[in-house]
């Protein structure tokens, strides 16, 4: 979706060529309706599988007022049943009715795998998929006086779509119809709407006042209109774009998505470029925002910092057992240092020992200190140091009475602060 800000029409006639879109939308077109029978769970299933970011549903509405999905006015194409109940307007019909009929039981899909599918309510269709999924939902040649539009946005509230619809695009509504469209911008200016009709400043100029794009028969797309809509910050979402040279057309066009029958073609040809799961749709809701000035991205930095740190922490005094006169061993004693070190290596080394003295008498043997460990590859935080002192006494070494002491100094290096 182009970035620039719409100024009126005579600023669309002169602006730059349009950026290419942030997101190429994957629109199932009845769901995937070549593979399965269109407008059935089926269809809607296999569509997902194939990568498509938006299942559609057409809305009819029954005799008893129920919001149908159903492409048709009529059940002559594709619904199979009793005659009473399956043939004629599905306006003339009852829910009741319409459910004893098959949805996949015509065409290719005759006596096939898809006998049992029904016509689903659009109920139906939140219940099964819930926040799951996105939906592009068209009202279908709605008659005044049977509130479809009314009854499509309770249903939102029932299944806690209508905010996740503002914000995330999840669900998207079209319509051939302008009034239908204008009928749910009264009742709720924030929801995004796709009026289906030419592409041309005329309707750009329109839309723009309510809608958030334009779904145009695929063969009228040029680069230039879709130009002009990105200039009013506009998305372009053709239908029904089937073939791989048509799809590809289309997105080399910079559209910003397409009604297909064929998901998967227009799945193979995103390539990496698909978005995932249901991100797409909210992807190409930010970016409209940013494109009318609704919403601002400024990048700020959060961050903290580490003092350099070598820190040495002594246990305490280790202290030898009474050396004994006339017995000869080596006494140990032992502490333990605490190391802190940020930096890249750091390393512990003890002062010359020398010998452990009592006043003016000296032990006739030196006294031994080893480390363990004694050096760090990376920093470490309070690593224990055990710190081992030796000390041998001879069978003939004299003694003096008293005590013996030293004090050493341990240092805490490193190389790499
Ligand atoms: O809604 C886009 C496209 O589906 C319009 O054509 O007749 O298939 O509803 P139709
Ligand atoms: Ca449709």
């Amino acid at each position: 979706m182009k970035k620039t800000l719409a100024l009126g029409l005579l600023a669309l006639a002169c602006i730059a060529p349009a950026q290419a879109s942030a997101v190429q939308l994957n629109i199932a077109h009845r769901g995937a309706s070549d593979a399965r029978p269109e407008h059935t769970f089926a269809a809607y299933d296999h569509a997902l599988t194939l990568g498509a970011d938006y299942i559609e549903q057409d809305l009819q509405i029954t005799s008893d007022g129920v919001l149908v999905v159903m492409h048709d006015e009529t059940l002559t194409r594709t619904v199979r049943g009793p005659a009473e109940n399956c043939t004629g307007r599905v306006d003339s019909k009852t829910l009741a009715q319409l459910k004893t009929c098959s949805a996949g039981d015509w065409g290719k899909f005759a006596g096939g795998a898809y006998v049992s599918e029904k016509i689903p309510t659009m109920e139906e269709v939140f219940q099964r998929y819930g926040k799951t999924v996105n939906y592009y939902i068209e009202t279908k040649q709605p008659e005044p006086g049977e509130n479809m539009e009314a009854k499509l946005l309770a249903l939102l509230d029932k299944y806690d779509l209508r905010e996740s619809a503002v914000t995330d695009w999840q669900v998207l509504i079209q319509s051939f119809d302008a009034n239908s469209l204008k009928t749910i911008h009264a009742m709720d200016p924030r929801l995004p709407l796709v009026f289906l009709g030419s592409l041309n400043p005329t309707s750009i100029q329109a839309v723009r006042e309510y809608g958030v794009g334009i779904g145009p028969s695929f063969g009228g797309v040029t680069k230039a209109n879709v130009d002009l809509a990105h200039a009013a910050c506009l998305n372009v979402h053709p239908y029904t774009v089937n073939t791989t040279a048509d799809i590809q057309r289309m997105l080399e066009l910079g559209v910003d998505g397409m009604f297909t029958n064929f998901a998967d073609r227009l799945e193979t040809l995103l390539g990496a470029k698909a978005a995932p799961g249901l991100t797409g749709a909210s992807i190409a809701a930010a970016e409209t925002r940013r494109c009318r000035g609704e919403q601002k991205d400024v990048p700020a930095q959060v961050g903290g910092s580490v003092p350099a740190t070598l820190s040495l922490t002594m246990g305490a005094p280790a202290s030898f057992e009474p050396f004994i006169p006339g017995v000869e061993r080596v006494y140990t004693a032992g502490t333990t240092a605490k190391v802190i070190s940020t930096a890249g290596d750091a390393s512990l080394t003890v002062s010359e020992p020398g010998h452990l003295t009592n006043g003016a008498f000296t032990l006739a043997s030196p006294l031994g200190v080893t480390i363990a460990p004694n050096a760090w590859s990376g920093p470490v935080s309070n690593a224990d140091a055990a710190i081992t002192f030796t000390q041998p006494i001879g069978r003939t070494e004299p003694l003096r009475t008293g005590t013996y002491a030293k004090t050493l100094t341990f240092t805490l290096s490193t190389t790499n602060p």
